[in-house]
């Protein structure tokens, strides 16, 4: 069958053969990947042997029959219900490419389709067009074509394979819009742009923009975006001292001038919260001449301290933007320790003062009771009680005798309860209001 193939093959060659000219079909690869090579044949041909041969068709240029699905790096499967059978070629190399023969076995001469192979690196390309951009910008990439490809299909897609392009395509000119891109043909100006809206770091890198094509393999330009952290921030530490005012100076773009200005609190200027709305405890000042503003706060307190930013635009387009670092200082309680232990010793002293005199009126009370119950013949208890309070003062009462006297030891030899202790509320008021 072979032989009598090839006799007619090289008839055909040397006769400059057009039937198997006719029809030619081109197939483009990217090596070190795998390439579809399909063929359709007529009908009435579902059941009969298909095969893939290279070169001339010789027996050892068989490379695989429908009868063995797969064999070395080829694999072959039969459509029957669409009369097309496609075999698979993998791991391409570059010797890969060339001509092949689609070929249905019959009796007589088998049928041919003729197909050329040719192989393309999988990057691309030579030249690469940059695009930079900020964090939180849009950018447009803009992807020229030629002008045959106005009505072609459009595509864009990350890294630079044009192998997977299409199948990992981020958008297409079929879906114009997904998310933060969006596709526009300018057919005019034979270009397509792709805008990407609210950039993140995560954005860098390499596009390609494709145009596919129908005979060949898709055309390609390369796009590196590069997308800057929001830069120029002004960094500052400032420290404030709990229960006293604090006012934060913001340096802004110039460009800046007419927007709204706020102080935004939080680690990270995308979660951080507008003190504005939330704090009546600050003032804030804009003044345009120093393109500056300052925040005061009429007393800072300790949960104040943390992490602030100037905002000048809500956007936060890249700017000098401050961000400032509060810290409210502890040292304040150093300061007011002095006057503390000053007015502990106060409190010292008041508690003295007011034990003195809550002798003097339970001294009076129990006097009173007793003439109470020397009047009205209370019962024995209360008097018992009575005496017993009556004791524990005494006791007590002598304590502060002692430290009354410690200012005035006039006094402290008097017997009588009731008029020692009017003497000692006058030492003891006196003693303090000397001091
Ligand atoms: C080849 O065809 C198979 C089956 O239709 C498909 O899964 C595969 O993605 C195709 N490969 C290429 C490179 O087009
Ligand atoms: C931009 O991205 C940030 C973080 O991914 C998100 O919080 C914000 O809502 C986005 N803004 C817009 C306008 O899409």
């Amino acid at each position: 069958m072979w032989s009598f193939q090839k006799l007619l093959l090289t008839i055909c060659i040397a006769l400059r053969c057009v039937t198997s000219a006719v029809g030619v079909i081109h197939v483009t690869g990217y090596v070190g990947r795998e390439v579809n090579v399909s063929c359709s044949y007529d009908e009435g041909y579902e059941s009969y042997e298909k095969y893939l041969c290279k070169n001339n068709c010789g027996d050892s240029d068989v490379l695989i029959t429908t009868s063995e699905s797969r064999k070395n790096k080829y694999r072959i499967h039969d459509d029957k219900t669409a009369r097309i059978f496609t075999t698979t070629i993998s791991d391409l190399h570059s010797t890969d490419a060339g001509k092949y023969w689609c070929g249905v076995t019959r009796n007589g001469k088998d049928i041919y389709t003729e197909v050329k192979l040719k192989l393309v690196p999988d990057r691309c390309c030579d030249t690469v067009t940059t695009v930079q951009s900020y964090e939180g910008y849009s950018e447009s990439i803009s992807c020229p074509y030629d002008s045959q490809y106005q009505n072609n299909f459009k595509y864009i897609c990350r890294g630079n394979r044009p192998s997977t392009c299409l199948q990992q395509a981020l958008i297409t000119s079929n879906n114009r819009e997904n998310r933060r891109f969006r596709l526009d043909d300018e057919k005019m100006l034979r270009k397509f742009t792709v805008a990407i809206s609210n950039l993140t770091q995560s954005d860098s890198g390499s596009y390609l923009c494709g145009v596919q094509r129908n005979s060949d393999h898709d055309v390609f330009s390369a796009v590196e975006l590069e997308v800057k952290e929001w830069c120029c921030v002004k960094s500052t530490k400032v420290t404030g001292t709990a229960g006293h005012p604090l006012t934060l100076q913001c340096p802004y773009p110039s460009q800046n001038q007419n927007n709204r200005k706020f102080l935004c609190k939080g680690d990270h200027r995308n979660s951080c919260r507008d003190m504005a709305m939330i704090e009546s405890r600050l003032t804030l000042r804009d003044d345009i001449y120093s393109n500056s503003f300052s925040v005061t706060f009429t007393k800072i307190q300790a949960d104040d301290a943390g992490t602030y930013w100037c905002g000048s635009d809500s956007q936060w387009r890249v700017g000098n933007h401050v961000k400032i670092q509060l810290s409210v200082d502890a040292g304040q309680y150093v300061v007011y320790a002095v006057p503390a232990v000053l007015l502990l010793l106060i409190c010292a002293l008041v508690v003295t003062v007011y034990q003195c005199k809550h002798q003097k009126v339970k001294d009076g009370k129990a006097a009173m009771n007793r003439n109470a119950e020397n009047e009205e013949g209370l019962e024995e208890v209360t008097a018992g009680a009575e005496n017993n309070i009556y004791g524990n003062e005494e006791v007590v009462r002598y304590k502060q005798q002692s430290a009354c006297n410690n200012y005035d030891d006039a006094g402290e030899d008097e017997p009588d309860y009731e008029n020692f202790t009017t003497s000692e509320e006058v030492y003891c008021n006196e003693n303090f209001h000397r001091r």
